[in-house]
């Protein structure tokens, strides 16, 4: 079954055309790659998905349903979840906190009703602290609950950006880069938590990454990017033995 279908999508900025008539789909369960070199446009696609941009053509559609024109706020809603290239998390807070932040859409109750505390918001927030508690389990983030995120190391905090993305309980998981900033072998621990979400939960996983190792780890299938085109589309051996993505990466005619 398809989750997410992208199809003719094209994005202008001025006179740069950043995305070009982009078509592709991910069937519901698979890990789906990205790759390209700098400036492709794959970061662009990202805030397509998550409605910050608006394409200039095209459309877009989750299970079926055409979210192109989706007020921004209701993309959570319709389960979809980010992370992003340079992490945005918040520094002051607590793990525990940050991670509570991504059970913000599962938040319906007025203002009045949370300052009455009724039993339905109580039984919310039991709902999302048990929640939260399955993915510190999951993640084994249990000495860090109460430490500020600001004063853990790069590589724990690209995790906890993993967890805050997944108490959200997306269908559509979007990573963009989880590898960036990390040494090879916080890489590769990277990789298995993203196996390990596709095998535990059977979320959908479409993620942009530049590290080779990585994609090869982890991806079912693979789309390659360049100057806002597709390059290729097929399993990780086809992209990578694709002339043209050879071409793209190393700059010399295969
Ligand atoms: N908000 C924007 N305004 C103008 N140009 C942008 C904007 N965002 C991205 N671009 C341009 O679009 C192209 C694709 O960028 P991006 O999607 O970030 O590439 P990638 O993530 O593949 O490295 C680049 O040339 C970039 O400079
Ligand atoms: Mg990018």
């Amino acid at each position: 079954m398809t989750l997410l279908r992208a199809e003719h999508l094209t994005v202008r900025f001025g006179g740069l055309v950043a995305v070009k008539d982009v078509s592709f789909s991910v069937e519901s369960g698979q890990i789906f790659c990205i790759i390209g070199p700098n400036g492709a446009g794959k970061t662009t696609l990202f805030n397509l998905f998550s409605r910050i941009y608006a394409p200039s053509a095209g459309r877009m559609l989750l299970d079926g349903v055409d979210f192109t024109t989706l007020p921004p706020h209701r993309i959570a809603q319709l389960g979809i979840a980010r992370t992003f290239q340079n992490l945005e998390l918040f520094d002051h807070a607590t793990v525990l906190e940050n991670l509570l932040v991504g059970r913000h859409r599962f938040r319906r109750h007025g203002f009045l009703a949370e300052t009455g505390f009724d039993q339905v918001v109580w039984q919310a927030e039991l709902e999302s602290r048990r929640a939260v508690e399955n993915i510190i389990d999951f993640l084994d983030l249990h000495r860090f609950r109460d430490t500020r995120v600001g004063a853990l190391p790069y590589g724990v905090r690209k995790v906890i950006e993993l967890g805050r993305a997944l108490c959200s309980q997306p269908r559509l998981l979007l990573l963009d880069e989880p590898s960036s900033g990390l040494n090879a072998e916080e890489s590769e621990d990277i990789g298995y938590w993203i196996l390990d979400i596709k095998r535990h939960f059977g979320i959908t996983v479409l993620m942009i990454e530049h590290d080779m190792r990585l994609m090869g780890q982890v991806s079912d299938r693979v789309l390659a990017l360049n100057e806002g085109s597709v390059l290729a589309e097929g399993s990780v051996q086809e992209v990578q033995s694709h002339p043209q993505v050879i071409e793209a990466y190393l700059g010399v005619q295969a």
